[in-house]
């Protein structure tokens, strides 16, 4: 089964979303946001499915949103486009079963923020962690502020997105970020392993794990990360982020 830009198949119990856009490593842009919704609308027609992993073709797991797309945004545009992710991130948080995130190579700013709502993560070796919108003079936008610091501790949250610094898969290990780091050419076969643990496992025990664990996320997530579309999206009015997305998508450094 494929939309534009990712393909889905089922194995057995266990879902895998492929993430296929490698010439611009996997980036986030609306196509690709509206193809993970019609990913989901589609899930419930595969009632077998216990568990699900999510990764991307090629050398990336996702590189964030797509800057270029990004870059011709106004505030009103980035508001639509944070909230949209955010809503569309939250539905793969609340699917009933776990999801795995796969991270094969890059997973910066929104391709993270994809994998902070997965609930557990595992790297290959060539994995690389980062949340570098500070870099572009904007921020995450996809409840990326509120899951990090949940996720790595405030002090990990701050250094990684005020420092916009990548780090490879054993940084990422010691934070906390991620559960496992293996070998590239494992990265699916340990993967699926781990969705297999989980699918004889007691079916509702593991739902019921996952939701009563979601519940630890505080009330105030939601005000949070709506929050965060508003403030996400003023800095659109800022020459900042135009700057700092330009010198990007132009390949040098932002002059600010
Ligand atoms: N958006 C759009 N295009 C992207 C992209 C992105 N996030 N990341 C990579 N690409 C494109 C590049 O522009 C390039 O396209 P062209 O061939 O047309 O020039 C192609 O993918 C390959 O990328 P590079 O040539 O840059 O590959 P590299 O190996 O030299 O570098 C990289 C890899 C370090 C990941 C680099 O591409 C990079 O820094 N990407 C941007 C990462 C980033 O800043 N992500 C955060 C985005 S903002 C965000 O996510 C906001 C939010 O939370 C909502």
């Amino acid at each position: 089964m494929d939309s534009p830009g990712l393909k889905i198949e089922i194995r057995e119990q266990i879902g895998i979303i492929t993430m296929k856009r490698p010439q611009a490593l996997n980036a986030l842009n609306s196509e690709a946001i509206n193809s993970l919704q019609l990913a989901l609308k589609s899930l419930p027609k595969f009632p077998e499915i216990l568990a699900l992993i999510i990764t991307g073709e090629g050398k990336a797991f996702i590189a964030g949103a797509d800057i270029k797309e990004l870059s011709e945004m106004g505030p009103a545009q980035a508001f639509n486009f944070s909230s949209k992710g955010q809503q569309t991130f939250e539905r793969f948080e609340k699917l009933p079963y776990p999801v795995i995130a796969a991270i094969n190579g890059y997973a910066l700013g929104g391709g993270c923020e994809l994998a902070l709502a997965c609930d557990i993560r595992i790297a290959s070796t060539d994995a690389k962690f980062g949340m570098p919108e500070t870099s572009l003079g904007l921020m995450p936008g996809f409840a990326g502020t509120q899951r990090l610091p949940r996720i790595v501790g405030y002090g990990n949250a701050i250094y990684l997105m005020t420092t916009a610094k990548t780090i490879n898969a054993i940084e990422a290990l010691r934070m906390g970020l991620v559960q496992e780091v293996t070998e590239p050419g494992d990265l699916l076969k340990v993967s699926l392993e781990m969705a297999q643990k989980i699918t004889k496992q007691g079916k509702y025990a593991v739902r019921a794990v996952k939701e009563m664990a979601l519940r630890s996320y505080s009330y105030d997530f939601k005000n949070s990360s709506e929050l965060e579309s508003e403030v996400f999206a003023g800095l659109f009015h800022r020459p900042e982020a135009d700057e700092g997305m330009k010198a990007f998508i132009e390949k040098r450094k932002p002059k600010w």
